[in-house]
């Protein structure tokens, strides 16, 4: 087997999405000792499970540059992570709490910080040949664990697939080609927590589900 391309993401100031840029920017000025960079994914190249957020959020993963650190959303995202074993050591809501993640890589559809936590479509887009490469980057990829409907469309149209043959269901697990698999569950966000759109045993069983494919 051919070895897996090298997977370059986004330079921390990604010129790429104007709009992005100029907020990245803005939130520079008003926040010097933030990240307010792309935010690199977390976990290994080699991981059999890849789980897909939104963006990151402007006083978590674009504060600490690791993907939902010291967001909401990592809150229930990271203890679910360490309850199933695919994370180890202790989630400190920051980057240096030393965890681990085990067998599982966390990426975002859109790399770098979203006025509002809305990507347009164009930056949705744009920022889709990142994970393009860093799918064709991991080798022993087996399982896609899409958190919403925008990591939803995002994973079909890194693989080439219509999302009217896969509409997003939370819960829902589809068998792709190959041995390639795709669970679907609702953002962790406050949002959908808060409204109880999502509840953390439903997480827990749409995370069991995609470990389980592997
Ligand atoms: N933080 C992230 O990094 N991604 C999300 O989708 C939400 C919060």
């Amino acid at each position: 087997m051919p070895p897996a391309p090298r997977f370059e993401g986004p330079v921390s100031d990604c010129p790429l999405c104007p709009r992005l840029a100029d907020f990245r920017h803005t939130n520079r000025r008003q926040f010097p000792d933030w990240h307010n960079g792309a935010v690199p994914a977390f976990g290994p190249l080699d991981a059999s499970l890849l789980i897909v957020g939104l963006a990151p959020g402007l006083r978590g993963a674009n504060r600490t540059a690791r993907p939902f650190t010291g967001d909401y959303a990592g809150e229930l995202l990271y203890p679910s992570l360490l309850k199933f074993g695919r994370a180890a050591g202790i989630y400190g809501a920051e980057a240096d709490d030393g965890l681990k993640l085990v067998d599982c890589r966390i990426t975002n559809a859109v790399r770098c910080v979203p006025p509002a936590n809305k990507p347009t479509p164009a930056e949705q887009k744009t920022c889709r040949s990142f994970l393009v490469a860093e799918m064709a980057a991991m080798p022993k990829l087996r399982s896609i664990l899409v958190l919403g409907g925008i990591a939803h469309a995002a994973a079909l149209s890194t693989l080439g697939l219509k999302k009217s043959a896969y509409p997003f269901k939370h819960g829902q697990t589809y068998s792709l080609e190959g041995k390639l698999s795709l669970t679907d569950s609702y953002h962790c966000s406050r949002y959908n927590l808060n409204t109880r759109v999502l509840t953390e045993s439903m997480f827990h069983a749409a995370l069991k589900q995609a470990i389980s494919v592997i």
